[in-house]
């Protein structure tokens, strides 16, 4: 019983390093104009190039819940909608934002947003509707739910493709 379980965990963490620097590898060969087009067009002064840790996840990995998703519309229904057309931030707005973290996205949203009053929202809150924005982009929800957690969300990579899913709002 002990031996089966030593076993299963040594086995475990193989695989987790195994995937993790398929990961790498596949991050890593990203071509360098998607590096600089995210750069060039993402808001001024961001220094989106000085993160030394190193995505080990994508978007597209199913990590958020819907139940994230739909706490996430609330707060655009509650908050963001008051000022922002949802479609602005459509592809062509997720495109300016790949290569980059999660943790980027979260960080700026809440340290510019609400305009008036950045910040003030509860953290999960934004949590929540950056998940929405991704949602508005055809990025689908999984089983895993994304974890307040700042180092965690630097580990997971913004990236395409993006596909509208917002509808006519
Ligand atoms: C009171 C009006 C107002 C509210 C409420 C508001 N925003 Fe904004 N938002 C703005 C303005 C104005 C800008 C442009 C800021 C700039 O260019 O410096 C902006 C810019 C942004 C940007 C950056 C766009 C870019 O250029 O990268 C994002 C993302 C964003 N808002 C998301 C949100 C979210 C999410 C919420 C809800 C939590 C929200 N905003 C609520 C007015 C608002």
């Amino acid at each position: 019983m002990r031996r089966g379980d030593t076993a299963t965990v040594v086995v475990a963490a193989m695989l987790a390093v195994s995937m993790s620097s398929t990961l790498g590898l596949v991050y890593a060969a990203q071509p360098p104009t998607s590096v600089s087009l995210s750069y060039a067009s993402g808001p001024p002064g961001f220094p989106r190039l000085t993160h030394a840790v190193q995505p080990q996840k994508s978007i597209h990995d199913g990590v958020f819940t819907a139940d994230q998703v739909e706490g996430g519309r609330k707060v655009w229904d509650n908050v963001c909608s008051e000022c922002h057309p949802m479609d602005i931030f459509g592809p062509d707005y997720m495109i300016g934002w790949e290569g980059a973290t999660a943790g980027e996205l979260f960080e700026q949203i809440q340290a510019t947003m609400p305009y008036e009053s950045p910040g003030i929202l509860p953290a999960n809150e934004y949590l929540e509707v950056m998940v929405f924005l991704f949602s508005l982009n055809g990025v689908k929800p999984g089983e895993e739910e994304l974890p307040l957690d700042t180092a965690q969300l630097h580990g997971i990579t913004i990236d395409g493709p993006f596909e509208w899913a917002g509808g006519g709002r």
